[in-house]
């Protein structure tokens, strides 16, 4: 027999969890039990084991994502997942998002044994490549993927890429995804942001000046385009370049090459271009705003990133990647963690601001709750009542949750967690009591 290995059973069936620890015991193994994911991953930061079995259907979290927070928070150990109800499909995916394998309920008892042996041994597994990550990104719905899997198409090309999307989607991120992953990351990538500069500034920026070019250049100074050499450029907000910069652009792109201000000579840039823009450029097109010659040379490959409400099954993984960062830059913070509740408030937000507004969104409401668990009361008003007077819009535009679905869990859950008391489930969700009643009627809840 070999030496101990240390097990964590994670299923919230209380009898399933015990004779499946005493099973493993038997074979000689430590276990230790968790009834959710929560507490799983509580459990995982003490730290220390070689294996981990995790039952699908859990109330909080669900297998599934909870197989991407272990991975996300550096799980290398196996997982074998377990489930009541396994259909091929959510087997599959929990291969997809880090589990090494599958098993459905009734579980034979020597085939689990047998299992859990074999994929220890497999230990220690090779790195994983995440195959819901790109560089620092994360995202596991099937429009980031699509998104991601372009990045690595074009990547290793020399093609001008155009990245389109609302504000906070991760455009800069995306961007630096293409350099990273391209042939030129060893040069360098400069971003440049168009909107921040005067017209006159941000030509000698991006072409760089000869001594005596205007008033104030006293000396040459080299251009981005020529920092950039050899590597990438980022023309961030490339929509908001005025028309004659537009002009000069084109040429840059046409010719590579660039003339500094007030310089005579051309010269020679090898210089990858990759731009983005929140602006509707067909629009801006369409207006006379945009020159029709620059779009085309800009619009070679397009990666259009879809706003965070197009992807709300991703809200989790961001809000678990915001978290990370936090635990990083801020000492004892490591038990921060969204009451299951709060979380489906968040999948049901609207997030005009994306994945930069859910980001902010996570550090305030980690700092409002001192370190412990971020419970619904953490979050801004708009989030956990989006219909209280004050905040309401007019009301035909008023609010509508990009999950309506999410938003009738989290009431469900609040009421069970309430008794079935009204007041004390308002509470919870940090709702008037008005609004959880409205709802409860547009859902057809609790109907006397
Ligand atoms: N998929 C993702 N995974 C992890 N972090 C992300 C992801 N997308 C965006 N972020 C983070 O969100 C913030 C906003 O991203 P970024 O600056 O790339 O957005 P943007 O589209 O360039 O926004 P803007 O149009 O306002 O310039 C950054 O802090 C970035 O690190
Ligand atoms: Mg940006």
């Amino acid at each position: 027999m070999t030496s101990a290995r240390r097990i964590l059973v994670v299923d919230d069936d209380r009898a399933f969890r015990l004779s499946t620890a005493q099973l493993l015991r038997q074979d000689g193994h430590e276990v230790d039990v968790a009834g959710d994911a929560a507490e799983a991953v509580e459990r995982l930061e003490a730290g220390g084991f070689d294996l981990v079995l995790l039952d699908m259907r859990m109330p909080g979290m669900d297998g599934l994502t909870a197989v991407e927070v272990l991975r996300t928070r550096g799980l290398r150990a196996p997982i074998l997942m377990i489930s009541g109800f396994g259909t091929i499909d959510t087997a599959v995916e929990s291969i997809h998002r880090g589990a090494d394998h599958f098993l459905s309920k009734p579980v034979d008892p020597d085939v689990l044994s047998a299992k859990v042996a074999e994929l220890m041994e497999r230990r220690p597994a090779q790195e994983r490549v995440r195959e819901g990550a790109l560089g620092a990104m994360v995202g596991h719905a099937r429009v980031m993927r699509d998104v991601f899997d372009a990045v690595r198409r074009v990547a290793p090309t020399e093609a001008t890429v155009l990245i389109t999307g609302e504000t906070g989607t991760g455009k800069e991120l995306l961007a630096r995804a293409v350099h990273d992953l391209s042939p030129r990351s060893s040069g360098p990538f400069v971003p440049v942001n168009c909107a921040a500069l005067a017209e006159g500034v941000l030509e000698s920026e991006l072409f760089g000046h000869v001594r005596g070019a205007f008033t104030g250049a006293v000396g040459e100074r080299k251009g981005l385009f020529a920092a950039a050499q050899g590597g990438t450029i980022f023309l961030d907000e490339v929509g908001d370049v005025s028309l004659a910069l537009q002009q000069r652009l084109l040429r840059v792109l046409q010719e590579r090459e660039v003339v500094p201000v007030g310089a005579v000579r051309p010269e020679r840039v090898d210089v990858r271009v990759v731009a983005a823009t929140h602006r509707d450029l067909e629009s801006e097109m369409r207006e006379g705003r945009f020159r029709d010659d620059l779009f085309y040379r800009l619009d070679v490959f397009r990666i259009d990133v879809p706003p965070l409400r197009d992807r709300a099954a991703d809200v989790p993984l961001l809000v678990e990647a915001a978290l990370a960062r936090m635990r990083e830059r801020t000492p004892g913070s490591s038990s921060l963690a969204f009451s299951p509740l709060a979380m489906r408030l968040l999948r049901a937000h609207r997030w005009p601001g994306n994945v930069r507004e859910l980001f902010a969104v996570v550090e305030s409401a980690a700092i409002r709750a001192g370190g412990g668990r971020i419970e619904a009361q953490h979050l801004p008003p708009a989030i956990r009542d989006p219909g209280a007077a004050g905040s309401a819009p007019p009301q035909e535009e008023r609010y509508r949750a990009a999950e309506p679905e999410a938003e009738r869990e989290a009431i469900e859950a609040a009421l069970t967690e309430a008794d079935g008391s009204r007041s004390k489930a308002a509470e919870l969700l940090g709702m008037s009591r008005t609004t959880l009643w409205r709802r409860m009627k547009e859902f057809g809840l609790g109907e006397e």
